[in-house]
């Protein structure tokens, strides 16, 4: 696993140029110094895929055969009908236990900085989440080279293998595979990216005013910024503990399990979700998390790490009385004194952050055909 670089979380750096230009323009009338800049919110870059392998990798992420069982597959928690998360507050897991986070989308994720909520994988590495997702026990607690013998028993994945990579199923090529169909789940016709690229007609006047706001007197912007909405970086708002990690012994013993395997200290005693302190393993990380994305934001309800926030109403309720009630939270957040209009301006912008449904149908499901060698032995 990559460390974690820490970015800083305000950038304020600007070129020398600007500096320069700055100064030769400075004339008696000043214009009021401009708050911290951020980066800009925009469309995602388009990515190029290769389509072959993300038709191979399209199969892969609903076939069954990934799992140890081959009862589930990574579509059993993002379904792509349920914004490609799971609608429930906490994730379910391989058979015989759950989960003790709420199942992330996989819409855009091709985009994160970091994967997962508490970062601890590089988001630059797809072929990496995509082994984790596979053989954690936790997930689809698979075997690599027990998944490809299985594979190579279903001729139409022989042929696809040959047509996306001109060889044969290997373990590695099924990373490759899911890793690229990743890039085509990305959402489409975004009513803000529109906005952005000269239609004005496609954010409401409510909306453009949600966008000032979230930009301005809301502070969205501090931590929901460039074109992911994600500063990728850590951040502890004090979102309440949901229970049924601490009343599940299932979900319980994941959690302990997790943190035993990412090396925390003292992990038989740890009640909560220490979040990106796995990762830091810094005290002052405890209970933060690396901010979400908001695209797609309509989707992906329950809200937060661990479902606690069930609608974006509650989700803004929550920052306007500048987040949760524990001490160490994060400088940000501050009580927001919106009004009840600024609250709807607020939604109705977040809301012009989902564009059309991605939906992928299941492809077919293909049939083992073991071809025998075996030939009747002559006495
Ligand atoms: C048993 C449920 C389950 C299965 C199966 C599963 N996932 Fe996930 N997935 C999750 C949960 C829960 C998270 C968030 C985990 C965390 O933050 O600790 C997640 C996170 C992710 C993320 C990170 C998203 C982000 O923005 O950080 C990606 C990408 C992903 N899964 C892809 C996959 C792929 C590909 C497969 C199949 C190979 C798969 N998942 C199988 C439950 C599942
Ligand atoms: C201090 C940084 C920070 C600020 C400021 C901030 N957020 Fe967040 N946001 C986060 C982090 C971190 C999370 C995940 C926290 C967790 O799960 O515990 C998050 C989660 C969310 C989620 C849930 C996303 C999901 O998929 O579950 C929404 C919605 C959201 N923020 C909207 C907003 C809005 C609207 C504002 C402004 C009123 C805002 N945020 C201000 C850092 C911030």
């Amino acid at each position: 696993m990559k460390k974690l670089r820490l970015i800083p979380r305000v950038v304020t750096a600007r070129p020398l140029c600007c500096l320069a230009v700055a100064a030769a323009l400075a004339s008696p009338i000043r214009a009021a110094a401009p708050a911290a800049t951020y980066p800009e919110l925009g469309p995602l870059p388009v990515l190029k895929v290769d389509t072959a392998k993300a038709e191979l990798g399209k199969h892969l992420f609903f076939d069954k055969r990934l799992s140890g069982d081959a009862a589930m597959s990574c579509a059993t928690c993002h379904e792509p009908q349920k914004g490609w998360g799971d609608d429930a507050p906490l994730s379910k897991a391989y058979v015989g236990s759950e989960y003790f986070r709420n199942a992330k989308t996989y819409l855009n994720s091709v985009h994160a900085r970091y994967f997962y909520w508490d970062g601890r994988l590089s988001g630059r590495d797809g072929p990496t989440l995509v082994r984790d997702s596979i053989t954690e026990t936790h997930f689809l607690n698979m075997d690599g080279r027990l998944m490809f013998l299985r594979l190579q028993q279903v001729p139409e994945y022989v042929e696809m293998f040959e047509e996306a990579f001109g060889n044969e199923a290997s373990f590695g090529r099924v990373l490759k595979a899911v890793a690229e169909f990743q890039k085509t789940v990305v959402s489409q016709n975004v009513p803000f990216d529109k906005f952005k690229t000269g239609d004005a007609g496609a954010m409401s006047p409510e909306a453009k005013r949600g966008l000032a706001l979230f930009s301005g007197k809301a502070g969205c912007i501090q931590c929901h910024n460039g074109p992911y909405f994600s500063d990728a970086t850590q951040h502890r708002l004090g979102v309440p503990d949901n229970p049924d990690i601490l009343d599940n012994p299932l979900r319980h013993i994941t959690m302990r399990s997790m943190f035993k395997f990412m090396g925390v200290d003292n992990f038989e005693n740890i009640q909560v979700d220490v979040g990106f302190y796995t990762v830091s393993k810094l005290n002052r990380h405890r209970g933060a998390f690396i901010t979400p994305t908001l695209r797609e934001v309509t989707r992906t309800a329950p809200y937060m790490h661990n479902g606690m926030l069930a609608t974006l109403d509650d989700v803004i309720a929550f920052y306007d009385q500048g987040g949760g009630d524990v001490p160490d939270k994060d400088p940000l957040l501050k009580p927001l004194g919106l009004t009840a209009a600024e609250k709807a301006e607020l939604k109705a912008f977040l809301e012009a952050l989902s564009g059309d449904p991605v939906i992928v149908e299941p492809p077919p499901e293909y049939e083992y055909k073991v071809i025998s060698n075996w030939t009747e032995e002559p006495n």
